[in-house]
């Protein structure tokens, strides 16, 4: 089958590499996504290890489109009756941006009323009834290219099933994922990683998740799952293999701190919902004070406030250049940051030997390592 794994806007070639490391070869970045071509048992795969990925859909059709009866028509050529069961339940989203048609509402109709059509056709039925499994059909149009895909992961897989409390500004586990793979810290060397801003511990979980092994969808179910002719037995043995694989003992020298009492709480009890209880330290400490003891060679991987308001930039500053006094009290040590402020360079006051742009939601950051 035609897939495409959906990434944050430059994730595309970590997404990429992810992809070939589970053995897909053909995996092709596009603008928001990776493409690749899949049987069931490694689109599971694919949502069961997949870290920095939002969903995995499969694409039943695209083409191109200029009217609604063009999209009527590619939409109702699609084979969906060997797709969906005859009871399948198949609510439709869309999105359109530079095109002919720029009705998301009326798109989201057709493509709905042509799939009713087809149904009724294959199934030879009057109406459907959708009371079955559930397909999330996606219509998306972007300079008059229409692509119809079907979600195979139900929950976007940032949603990694430990994560019940929210703090002021998490970061996602996808983009988490991603800041961790891109900094200097080498998950199977002998260095220490320290989060001196760590919040509700996103970056430190999913530091620990990749140092143990373990596959990000273990601890949750995939839409996928609950569709009838799936290889059940292929999808038990692929989630057996996951929790083989995990060994919290490869986990080591990952520790994090923060300045408030409220976001460390919920971070310990992030830890402990993950299964990693016990694996990760975790204490309250202002970064301007912070001393990390270890005699290992230390990286810091931080996601400091922003400052978006303009009362909070004057402080944020004064925080930046407490980065650096951080960053040269710890000799030798390596240090990533990501931030939206354009004026964090100037703060921190060196030039980074990497930056990478990147995009925290809508937010345009800069990922900056020294
Ligand atoms: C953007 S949030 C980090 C969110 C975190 N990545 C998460 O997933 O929840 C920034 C964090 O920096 C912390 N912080 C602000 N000033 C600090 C300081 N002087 N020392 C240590 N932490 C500080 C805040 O308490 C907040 O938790």
């Amino acid at each position: 089958m035609q897939c495409v794994a959906t990434a944050a806007f430059s994730l595309e070639g970590i997404v990429k590499r992810e992809l070939i490391r589970l053995g897909i070869e053909n995996a092709r970045g596009e603008m928001g996504a990776v493409r690749f071509e899949a049987d069931e048992k490694k689109i599971f795969e694919a949502n069961m290890w997949l870290r920095c990925a939002d969903r995995v859909l499969i694409v039943a059709g695209e083409g191109k489109v200029t009217s609604f009866e063009e999209l009527f028509q590619l939409v109702r050529k699609c084979p969906w009756g060997d797709m969906l069961p005859r009871n399948a339940a198949f609510p439709v989203s869309g999105k359109c941006a530079r095109s002919t048609l720029m009705s998301v509402r009326d798109c989201q109709a057709i493509t709905k009323k042509a799939i009713v059509e087809a149904m009724k056709q294959h199934y030879r039925m009057n109406w459907c009834p959708e009371d079955g499994p559930k397909y999330q059909i996606d219509i998306s149009i972007h300079q008059d290219m229409a692509r119809i895909t079907i979600d195979t992961s139900g929950d976007a897989l940032n949603k990694r099933g430990y994560r019940t409390w929210n703090g002021e500004a998490p970061l996602r586990e996808t983009m988490a994922a991603a800041l961790v793979t891109m900094s200097p810290w080498r998950p199977f060397s002998d260095m220490a990683l320290h989060d001196p801003c760590c919040g509700t511990g996103t970056l430190l979980i999913e530091a620990a998740m990749i140092q143990s092994d373990r596959a990000p969808g273990i601890k949750r179910a995939f839409a996928m799952e609950n569709w009838p002719g799936m290889p059940q037995e292929d999808f038990k043995r692929i989630r057996q293999e996951a929790l083989e694989r995990f060994d919290p003992e490869k986990i080591h020298d990952i520790s994090g701190s923060d300045i408030d009492p409220e976001a460390l709480k919920l971070c310990k009890k992030h830890i402990v919902q993950a299964g990693l209880g016990g694996r990760i330290l975790v204490y309250q400490k202002d970064l301007k004070e912070l001393q990390v003891e270890t005699e290992k060679p230390l990286c810091f991987i931080a996601n400091p406030p922003y400052g978006e308001r303009l009362s909070d930039k004057k402080q944020c500053e004064k925080l930046y250049r407490n980065m650096r006094a951080l960053h040269g009290r710890h000799i030798g040590s390596r240090m990533s940051v990501v931030t939206a402020h354009t004026g964090f360079e100037r703060c921190f006051g060196l030039r980074a030997v990497k930056k990478h742009r990147l995009y925290n939601g809508r937010l345009e950051c800069e990922y900056l390592t020294y």
